[in-house]
């Protein structure tokens, strides 16, 4: 293991090779920019997984680090000397029990390996320890047969001796009365709209939401100028008025870089910063936590290298990606296909557009000027790895398109980007007994009785609760034209 260090890079280890990469930047990145984009593999067929969030809401990019497994390496900041290594040793059986699984994939459905054999007590202790290791999950290679064993890690059993593990420390805040959580535009008006005093949280360090670090830097780019593109311009100005309006009102308190990971039942909500836990529960509760990246259904969208646009922005904004010289295909449509397309241009990543959407005509010229190669009529069929650093998607006419009923595109790009309309961030409003329906042309689960983005009801133990923004269901585009009490204008 190499530990020095050249210049202003950074050295680490990853199976076993020494590599170097620019300091400040996360584990994911680190291995992104030295060529190194598939960070783990699915369970039941032993997929390729790569960063896939960025935020640490899913699995795809758990890794050993330094001999401590399942570490988040989109959420970890590389260092000196650091050791990185995949954990899954694949499934017992290996290849030829994929096969079985995918050829009798009705038999073995999405997650069997942790919804099934939970009752009774006996027949959940065989699936632990019989059937759940078939899959690689829960085995520390190194203590298995495997033939794919990796080195030895060191004893984590004792964790009060081991300066590695994380001791988190928490706090009772008390009741904080009207709680906001998300600081995106809708977020910061909602806050405004309150006469009492207000706690306005978000897991960023300043208000602004998950676009407003994006639509920052694109407002001070003088290669890819945001007055081109009417719908980034515009929600400039929104965030722009928002921001100032919010640092008049005396009675909100914005608690920045804290993030909300639980709710319980009638009032409660467990939130964390990097290091502490923190416990408050509230009188009233407006949640505005926006929306999660969804790919849509299609063969590879696991890709690694296929990502979602908030994926993105963290990938660029906040940890550095560097793209320049970079084949991007992005692909769909809304605000967020040329907030993305516009934010890669200005790092100068070459643009191929495949636009889903019509309409955006000032976008569409801007595009063309740029030199963007530009697609419309098609959608996308599937994603394909075309090795360690490239990805081929192939496209499809749409329906409504004349033209040859079985003609198809294909495209390659270093990685691809798909802009649909996000999925509502539901799950803590869910905890805290919100009745939910799915209503897919909101983009999935919003609280029932949801209309014209934004849902207000009771909690089941009477507090008052108001969901809006994309957590109800509203598109980017629309809340930049939101009133302040949530209503779309
Ligand atoms: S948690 Fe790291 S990519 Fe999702």
């Amino acid at each position: 293991m190499s530990s020095e260090t050249t210049g202003n890079q950074v050295t680490f280890t990853f199976a076993g090779k020494s590599l170097s990469c620019r300091p400040n930047t996360t584990v994911a990145v680190a291995l992104w920019e030295n060529g190194i984009r598939e960070l783990s593999h699915s369970h039941k067929y032993g997929r390729a997984r790569g960063v896939s969030c960025a935020r640490g809401h899913c699995t795809s990019c758990l890794m050993r680090v330094d001999g401590i497994p399942n570490v988040r390496t989109c959420h970890t900041p590389v260092q000196q000397g650091m050791v990185v290594e995949k954990q899954d040793a694949g499934a017992f059986y290996g290849p030829p029990l994929q096969k079985v699984l995918s050829i009798g994939g009705n038999l073995f459905p999405v997650g069997f390996y942790y919804k099934w054999f939970t009752q009774p007590a006996v027949l959940s202790r065989v699936f632990l320890d019989q059937i759940r290791p078939l899959t690689g999950v829960g085995r520390i290679p190194d203590l298995t047969r495997s033939t794919l064993a990796l080195p030895s890690a060191p004893d984590v059993s004792d964790a009060s001796n081991n300066p590695q593990i994380e001791k988190v420390e928490s706090t009772n805040l008390g009741n904080l009365g009207c709680i906001v959580i998300g600081a995106g535009i809708s977020g910061m008006k909602a806050a405004c709209a309150q006469d009492d005093q207000v706690t306005l949280i978000d897991e960023h360090p300043v208000p602004g939401g998950q676009r407003a670090s994006a639509l920052e830097t694109l407002a001070k780019s003088t290669s890819t100028r945001i007055e081109r593109f009417d719908v980034l311009a515009s929600a400039h100005k929104a965030l722009v008025a928002a921001k100032d309006e919010l640092v008049s009102f005396p009675n909100i308190q914005f608690r920045g870089g804290l993030k909300a990971v639980a709710g319980y039942r009638p009032n409660g909500l467990v939130l964390r910063n990097e290091t502490h836990l923190f416990t408050a529960t509230f009188d009233r509760l407006i949640w505005n936590a926006g929306a999660l990246d969804s790919l849509g259904l299609f063969p590879g969208n696991d890709t690694p290298g296929v990502m979602g646009p908030r994926a993105l922005f963290r990938l660029l904004q906040r940890d550095g990606l560097e793209v320049k010289g970079q084949r991007v295909l992005v692909i769909g449509g809304g605000m967020d296909l040329w907030l993305s397309a516009a934010l890669l241009s200005s790092k100068g990543a070459k643009i191929n557009l495949v636009i889903t959407e019509s309409g955006y005509q000032s976008e569409v010229s801007a595009a063309v000027d740029l030199g963007w190669q530009l697609t419309t009529g098609l959608e996308l069929a599937e994603i394909q790895n075309r090795g360690s650093q490239a990805i081929e998607a192939t496209f499809t006419p749409m329906s409504s398109t004349p033209g040859p009923a079985h003609s198809h595109m294909r495209l390659q790009a270093d990685f691809a980007v798909i802009c649909r309309r996000g999925k509502p961030a539901y799950d803590i409003p869910y905890q805290l007994g919100t009745k939910l329906s799915a209503q897919p042309d909101l983009g999935g689960f919003v609280a029932r009785e949801t209309r014209m983005g934004a849902f207000s009801g009771k909690l089941p133990g009477g507090h008052e609760i108001q969901i809006q923004g994309e957590a109800a269901g509203a598109l980017p585009d629309q809340i930049s034209q939101t009133t302040s009490e949530g209503e779309l204008s």
